[in-house]
């Protein structure tokens, strides 16, 4: 694992779209999988800016969904599907077959989580994988405790994360259920890239980074993975105390 502490979270995002532009100029074939949410909102608008610009070509890659809140509308704002849609699908002009979501709809999860662990199986697994982390250490929906030998798996969300993920939504939307990728999908990335800003993920970035690799705090599983980098601007970054921690 190889931490890199950026200015701000400009810096950051620039930096974190640099890879995944690098990812894909190297390997145009690339399997990618990208989290949704605040964090790496600017970071898809400057692959999108960076792919116009240096003419790109997406077209052969295949994107895998991280996750979904189970029982919620890909037309609702909040889901992962709208996000990915509006954020990088859609400017990136990505066709439909390179894309696989979770239908967090489906009557059978189960069913969607064999399928969803196959597809990234025959792809030849992940080759970048973009997470976040959220305020209770979870990485996608692999919430505190989590069984670290799991591939895809469906959820019952933490009462943190069902409050916090009230920020993606319109109204108040009750979530209770998340369908995600497990840790095995994580750890057997080829990459792995974990990104957090902002001061109030300072104290969870400084336990995943410093405290025991526990899958009480599923983010910190990261250091297991040969080839991960932790991004962090310098209000992410600002609880570590070790040197190691600390390199930029
Ligand atoms: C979303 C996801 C979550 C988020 C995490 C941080 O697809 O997998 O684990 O990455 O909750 O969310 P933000 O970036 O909104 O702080």
């Amino acid at each position: 694992m190889e931490v890199s502490i950026y200015k701000d979270h400009d810096t950051l995002s620039s930096h974190a779209a640099g890879e995944i532009i690098g990812m894909v100029a190297r390997k145009p074939d690339a399997v990618l999988c990208l989290a949704t949410g605040d964090t790496p909102r600017l970071t898809y608008s400057l692959v999108v800016q960076q792919a116009t610009a240096r003419k790109v070509d997406f077209t052969r890659c295949t994107f895998i969904g991280l996750d979904e809140w189970v029982g919620i509308s890909p037309e609702n704002e909040g889901s992962c599907h709208y996000f990915l849609r509006h954020h990088i699908f859609a400017p990136l002009q990505i066709a439909p077959h390179q894309i696989h979501l979770f239908n967090a709809l489906s009557g059978d999860l189960a069913g969607e989580c064999g399928l969803m662990n196959r597809v990234v199986k025959q792809r030849g697994g992940i080759d970048l994988m973009l997470v976040g982390i959220g305020m209770n250490g979870h990485i996608g929906f692999n919430e505190p405790g989590v069984a670290p030998d799991q591939y895809a798996h469906v959820v019952t969300l933490d009462e943190g994360t069902r409050t916090v993920g009230q920020k993606y939504f319109r109204e108040q939307t009750v979530l209770t259920e998340g369908i995600t990728l497990g840790l095995k999908h994580v750890l057997e990335a080829e990459k792995v890239l974990l990104l957090a800003n902002g001061v109030k993920k300072a104290e969870v970035v400084r336990r995943a980074l410093e405290e025991e690799v526990t899958t009480a705090l599923p983010a910190s599983i990261i250091r297991k993975h040969a080839n991960s980098r932790v991004m962090l601007d310098e209000p992410a970054a600002s609880a570590l105390t070790r040197g190691e921690t600390k390199s930029r």
